[in-house]
């Protein structure tokens, strides 16, 4: 059994939070929510990147990189908390989860989330088999470290549907749940700075099962013109959108569109409505 939520609002004692990826479209989100709450955010990005996440009282911008483990110890110094994600599909996810763990018991940090995706456990997919992998990692030095298993986020497809198209390389009949990355980003502060927590671990499916099919009819009407939604080869997608990637993450990427081919990625809303205290925002919600 997961431990209850807590409604108690934000554990005043927390003082800085470092958010790792903070450029990156999670890192953001969390480091909105985080301020939201008027916690502190230490916001980690790699030296020379172009996306500084928003400025404010409450930010403080540090450099680290996660490969070479150069500035993560001296990131963390000094925080309570760390919210930890890994950059997408990357090779050495379960490396950087045990640095990012180790660095974190050294420095004595009280609480850790570890941002990993929904059915983690899915052989199907190399890159959910290496959070499976990295959450065990982190379990391994931080017992107490609470662990995020997001579904899809809504707004992957959000810039498409306002553009008219959704175009994807699997069927566009397949199921999903996904889920609105600010409801997301809520739970991940929530978890940090509320009490009851700690050694939790938590699917976070949104609060609809539709198709990309049903995405974009429902934007179609939401938006009052026509959002079609494309189905494209995965070898056209290969050579393709996925052309500038590396081998390894269209490889990746490629077994993952085969699993949604299959089964889509279809979890259940009902911890996420818990956590949030109220109901999941929907794709209309996102929409409008
Ligand atoms: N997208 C989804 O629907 C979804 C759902 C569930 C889980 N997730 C997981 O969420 C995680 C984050 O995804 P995202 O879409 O937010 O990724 P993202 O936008 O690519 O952000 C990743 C961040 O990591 C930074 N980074 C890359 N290499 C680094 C290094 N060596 N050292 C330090 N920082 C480095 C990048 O910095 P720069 O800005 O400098 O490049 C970037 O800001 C991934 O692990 C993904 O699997 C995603």
């Amino acid at each position: 059994m997961p431990p209850p939520a807590s409604t108690t609002g934000c554990d005043a004692t927390l003082n800085e939070v470092l958010v790792i990826g903070a450029a990156g479209k999670t890192g953001r989100a969390v480091t909105r929510a985080l301020v939201a709450r008027g916690v502190g955010v230490r916001a980690a990005v790699r030296a020379g990147s172009r996306g500084i996440p928003y400025a404010g009282e409450l930010v403080r911008v540090v450099t680290l990189d996660l490969v070479t483990g150069a500035g993560v110890a001296a990131a963390m110094e000094g925080v309570e908390g760390v919210y930890h994600l890994a950059p997408n599909v990357h090779p050495d996810e379960v490396a950087i989860a045990r640095r990012v763990a180790h660095c974190a018991v050294t420095e004595g940090v009280s609480r850790f989330a570890y941002h990993s995706v929904l059915h983690p456990d899915d052989v199907s997919m190399p890159h959910h088999q290496r959070k499976s992998e990295a959450e065990g990692a982190v379990r391994a030095r931080l017992g107490s470290a609470t662990v995020l298993r997001p579904a899809a986020y809504l707004q992957n497809l959000l810039g498409a549907a306002l553009a008219g198209r959704i175009e994807v390389p699997h069927s566009v009949d397949a199921p999903f749940t996904n889920v609105d990355l600010d409801d997301v980003a809520e739970v991940a502060a929530h978890v940090l700075t509320d009490e009851g927590h700690a050694g939790g671990t938590y699917d976070l499916a949104g609060p609809e099962r539709l198709s990309v099919r049903d995405l974009a009819e429902i934007a179609g009407k939401v938006l009052g013109r026509s959002v079609e939604a494309v189905e494209i080869p995965l070898q056209e997608w290969m050579t393709g959108p996925a052309a500038g990637l590396t081998e390894q993450a269209r490889d990746d990427l490629a077994a993952m569109f085969r699993s949604y081919d299959r089964e889509g990625l279809v979890g259940d809303p009902t911890t996420l409505r818990r956590l949030l205290g109220r109901e999941p925002r929907s794709w209309r919600d996102v929409l409008a």
